[in-house]
C-alpha cells in the first residue's frame, strides 16, 4: 500500500522539493503534507505549487512550552495520517515524548558526517577542525539530538579554499540525492545504509 509522507520544514525547502519530486511513478510513497513552524518558510509556496497540502504550526506563540507546541504539531500531522515523517531542515528540537510517537517512522537529514558535528554550524566546525572530508547524513530520529541509526551518508573532499558557504553549497546537492534514495529504501522496509561518495 502506498505510504504517506509528511515533510517538516523551516526554510526554503530544497530538500523537501527533492523528496516530493522523487515520490512519483512506481515509488511506494507520496507526500501527504508539508508542515512548517513558520508561515515565512519559503518551502510552503513551493509545496502548494506542487499541489501538496500545507500546514503551519508556529512555535512562537507557545513561548517555550515545547509539549504544548508538540501537541499542536501532532494534531496537525495526524489530520493527514502520515506513515513516515521526514524532517528536512526543520529547526526545532523535538522532545522525547513527541519522538516516541513516531520512533522508527521519522527521518532527518543533517549536514555533517555523523557522529561528527551534531548541532549547528557544521560546515564551519568541519573546516576549523581541519577535516579533509565532509558531507551529510540521513538518520532515524531518536531522542538524542542528531543521533539515531544511520540510514545513509554522502561525502565530499574538502578543498583548500573552501569556506563554510562554499561547503554548504557543495553539500546541499548531495543532500538532494541522498535523502530521496534513503526514503525510497526506507519506504520499502529496508534500513540498510546507503553510502554515496
Ligand atoms: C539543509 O542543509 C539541511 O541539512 C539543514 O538545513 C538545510 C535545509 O535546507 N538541516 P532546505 O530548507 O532543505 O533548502
Amino acid at each position: 500500500m502506498t505510504k504517506r509522507v509528511a515533510i517538516l520544514i523551516s526554510g526554503g525547502g530544497s530538500n523537501m522539493l527533492a523528496l516530493a519530486h522523487s515520490m512519483t511513478g512506481d515509488h511506494p510513497a507520496r507526500p501527504c503534507l508539508v508542515l512548517a513552524n513558520s508561515a515565512d518558510a519559503g518551502g510552503l509556496a513551493k509545496a502548494e505549487a506542487m499541489g501538496i497540502a500545507t500546514a503551519v504550526v508556529d512555535h512562537r506563540p507557545f513561548a517555550g512550552d515545547r509539549p504544548a507546541f508538540e501537541a499542536a504539531l501532532q494534531q496537525a500531522l495526524v489530520a493527514h495520517s502520515p506513515d513516515i515523517l521526514c524532517l528536512a531542515g526543520f529547526m526545532r528540537v523535538l522532545t522525547e515524548g513527541f519522538i516516541a510517537q513516531w520512533q522508527g517512522r521519522m527521518l532527518n537529514i543533517h549536514p555533517s558526517l555523523l557522529p561528527k558535528y551534531r548541532g549547528l554550524h557544521t560546515h564551519a566546525r568541519a573546516l576549523e577542525a581541519g577535516e579533509t572530508e565532509h558531507g551529510c547524513t540521513v538518520h532515524e530520529v531518536t531522542p538524542e539530538l542528531d543521533d539515531g541509526p544511520i540510514l545513509g551518508q554522502a561525502r565530499l573532499r574538502i578543498m583548500p579554499d573552501d569556506t563554510p558557504d562554499t561547503l554548504a553549497a557543495r553539500v546541499l546537492p548531495l543532500e538532494h540525492t541522498l535523502y530521496p534514495a534513503v526514503l525510497r529504501r526506507f519506504t520499502d522496509g529496508d534500513r540498510t545504509p546507503i553510502y554515496l561518495s
